[in-house]
């Protein structure tokens, strides 16, 4: 087992506010993606365990929907503060599991304690609305009342801040969570069950559970008590789900894959577009919903553009998260190692030009997860870089002349998460106006905050999360209308 995972870090089922699972049939094991060490090995949860979950859940849901929600936001309050005060601790599990570097790990947690206090303040201001509804002599009032139990499935790439971003809302509203990470990356989300425990929230409002994706959430959408499901993944695996939830009318969000343009405009501060591209692009190593997957620069700045960005990424000190000068960790696993070959081989084969990086760094002693970062000019939307996410430290760059074309390109895809926008503010804004899609950076590349919308369009899903729009999905509106 890797030493530095940090003592006190849990490592088992969390359901109804106890740790079980020590007589699991089957564990699996934990794994730096950096070095392929065991971190630590967790157990196999399936059915059982999600029929357990969605028991405590149930059970505490009656006491934690009738408690005050002034006294849930302190709940939560305290969450986020227990969070920062194990920044460090929770960073480096974090990095661990998922191999992004330390600082990003760092700012991951701070983020995830955002949402915790966004949702604290909307726990504050929910209360009933007196509406007029047209009907004499009768007092019409709007109810928010919590959903019920909800499901979380969240995905290895931020494994703290999706389940941040579901629970804190949830327990806002008055619902109970049964959840289940990634199974790459378990640890923080154990980790979030037991801070939250420590802050107040009662034992049972968030389960967190490992195992079998399938048998999990097929057990959660037959399950009459779940209401409400949110999962954060792969437009594939969010249909099956939603076909999944149909049985039961369980209310889906989902946040699903991206395929984000990042348009530079004519006129655009080159300096920044580059600092906002590399800031975007190579975050997590590409490995975000959100994060740039084509590039189309006007032509009078392409080259210049393209020399500037290539120059930028082929300074990134690549390796491990846990060392202190890295500024871009591994990939996740072989898999998307190959997918980012794939979409680079592609390119160059239909006359893409390789302008930095294109292949794995050999990293003494470790597994060859390590992908340069990679700038790509010449591309062309027939290339498979510019028809699917990547979702690696690629960055194919395509010239346009008219921003008319730049904008139908854009516009041309199933997916609408994200999109960024490049250039003279007036301009940029009313270019970020049309596209098709949930979230916009216009001259920002890291649009996002726990309390702003997040969500997308098309493939990419629908539900919002964050401030008052991620509580709403966890509210069912009653309407009373009472004759005094
Ligand atoms: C994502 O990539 O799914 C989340 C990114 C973010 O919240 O900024």
């Amino acid at each position: 087992m890797a030493q530095v995972y940090a003592a006190g870090m849990r490592n088992r089922w969390l359901i109804g506010g106890a740790w079980s699972g020590d007589h699991a049939a089957e564990w699996l094991e934990v794994k730096d993606p950096a070095s392929d060490a065991c971190i630590t090995r967790v157990p196999v949860g399936g059915p059982l365990q999600a029929t357990a979950a969605v028991d405590a859940a149930e059970e505490t849901l009656r006491e934690w929907r009738a408690t005050p929600s002034a006294h849930r936001a302190d709940c939560l309050d305290a969450a986020a503060e227990l969070l920062l005060k194990h920044q460090s601790a929770l960073a480096h599990v974090m990095t661990q599991e998922c191999g992004k570097p330390l600082t990003e790990a760092v700012g991951e947690v701070r983020y995830s304690a955002d949402y915790f206090r966004s949702a604290a303040e909307q726990a504050r201001s929910l209360q009933d609305e007196s509406i007029d509804s047209h009907r004499p002599g009768v007092r019409a009032v709007a109810v928010s009342e919590p959903l019920g139990v909800c499901a979380a499935i969240t995905p290895w790439n931020f494994p703290l801040a999706m389940l941040a971003r579901k629970a804190a809302p949830a327990l806002a509203a008055g619902c109970t969570m049964v959840a289940k990470p990634a199974e790459e990356t378990p640890l923080s989300a154990l980790a979030l069950g037991e801070l939250l425990l420590e802050a107040g929230v009662p034992h049972g409002a968030l389960n967190v559970i490992v195992g079998d994706p399938e048998a999990i959430a097929a057990t959660w959408l037959a399950d009459k008590r779940v209401r409400k499901l949110s999962f954060t993944g792969s437009t594939e695996v969010g249909r099956l789900l939603m076909r999944g939830a149909a049985d039961q009318l369980i209310r889906c969000s989902l946040e699903l894959g991206g395929h984000a343009p990042f348009i530079v405009l004519a006129k655009a501060d080159l300096a920044a577009a580059v600092q906002g591209a590399m800031a975007s692009k190579f975050r997590n190593a590409g490995q975000t919903c959100i994060c740039p997957n084509r590039f189309l620069v006007h032509q009078s700045l392409a080259v210049e553009f393209t020399a500037a960005l290539a120059m930028a990424a082929s300074e990134l000190v690549v390796g491990s998260g846990l060392d202190a000068a890295t500024q871009m960790g591994p990939l996740i696993n072989d898999q998307a190692v190959a997918k980012v070959k794939a979409h680079v081989h592609d390119a160059l084969q239909n006359g893409a030009h390789l302008v930095s990086g294109g292949r794995t760094l050999a990293l003494s002693g470790r597994p060859d997860r390590f992908f340069m970062p990679t700038v790509l000019s010449h591309c062309t939307t027939d290339m498979l870089c510019f028809r699917q996410e990547t979702f690696g430290p690629l960055a194919p760059i395509m010239a346009f002349e008219d921003i008319a074309h730049a904008v139908a390109i854009a516009n041309a895809t199933p997916w609408g998460l994200a999109s960024y926008v490049y250039g003279p503010p007036a301009e940029a804004e009313r270019v970020g106006r049309s596209l098709e899609c949930g979230v916009v950076g216009v001259n920002e590349s890291t649009p996002s905050s726990a309390y702003a919308p997040f969500g997308g369009t098309k493939w990419s899903g629908f539900g919002r999360e964050g401030g008052r729009w991620g509580v709403q999905e966890y509210i069912s509106t009653k309407y009373l209308a009472v004759r005094d």
